[in-house]
């Protein structure tokens, strides 16, 4: 039997990135809190992703990026002041424990543009966090540290590109955030 060619994909999510001074603390918390045996998450690829389309044909992507641009957010501030770990994927994170209620706004925003766009909604509760490194065998308990802060004033539509060397995220897209 014939078929169509399958018509080609990107994978795409919605995030926030840091500037360089947040990023270069999360890279450096990376460096200290990854194990032997874990894979540190290299420090351009830190972010933190607020929802996740998968992977998606060019049509989805432009209905994606034209009601994102429908989107009226308003900045805030996080402070990352928790590190833990999630024995099920095994993976070292580090969070705000306080979700700013601008930031579910936002979240809420983008959960809608995915529903427009005839994505599947996400069911899991969102958990703000930025994966530091991957493939982690130790637990480690939910503890607090220094706060890093991260001034919010944009999000971005990203790619997920695989490479030999591994996993590149390269940012498609940004969008103010100046309600
Ligand atoms: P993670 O950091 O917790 O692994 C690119 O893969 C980004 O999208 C990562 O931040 C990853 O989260 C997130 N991601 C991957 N699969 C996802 C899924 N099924 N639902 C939500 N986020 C996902």
């Amino acid at each position: 039997m014939c078929s169509a060619p399958a018509e080609p994909t990107r994978r795409l999510f919605f995030a926030l990135w840091p500037d360089d001074e947040t990023r270069a603390a999360l890279a450096a918390l990376a460096r200290e809190q990854s194990q032997r045996q874990a894979r540190r998450v290299a420090a351009d690829n830190l972010h933190i992703t607020l929802a996740f389309p998968g992977n998606v044909t060019a049509r989805v992507q432009a209905c994606l990026e034209e009601a994102a641009s429908g989107i009226t957010g308003a900045p805030f501030d996080l402070a990352v002041d928790r590190l833990g770990y999630w024995s099920g994927p095994r993976i070292i994170w580090a969070a705000p424990a306080q979700t700013p209620r601008e930031m579910w706004s936002l979240v809420t925003s983008l959960r809608e543009v995915l529903a427009t766009c005839g994505l599947e909604p996400e069911n899991r509760p969102y958990q703000a966090h930025i994966s530091l490194a991957r493939k982690a065998s130790q637990a480690l308990g939910v503890t607090r540290i220094a706060p890093i802060p991260w001034s919010i004033r944009q999000f971005c539509l990203v790619e997920s590109v695989s490479e030999p060397a591994g996993v590149r995220y390269r940012v498609l897209r940004i969008w103010p955030l100046e309600g």
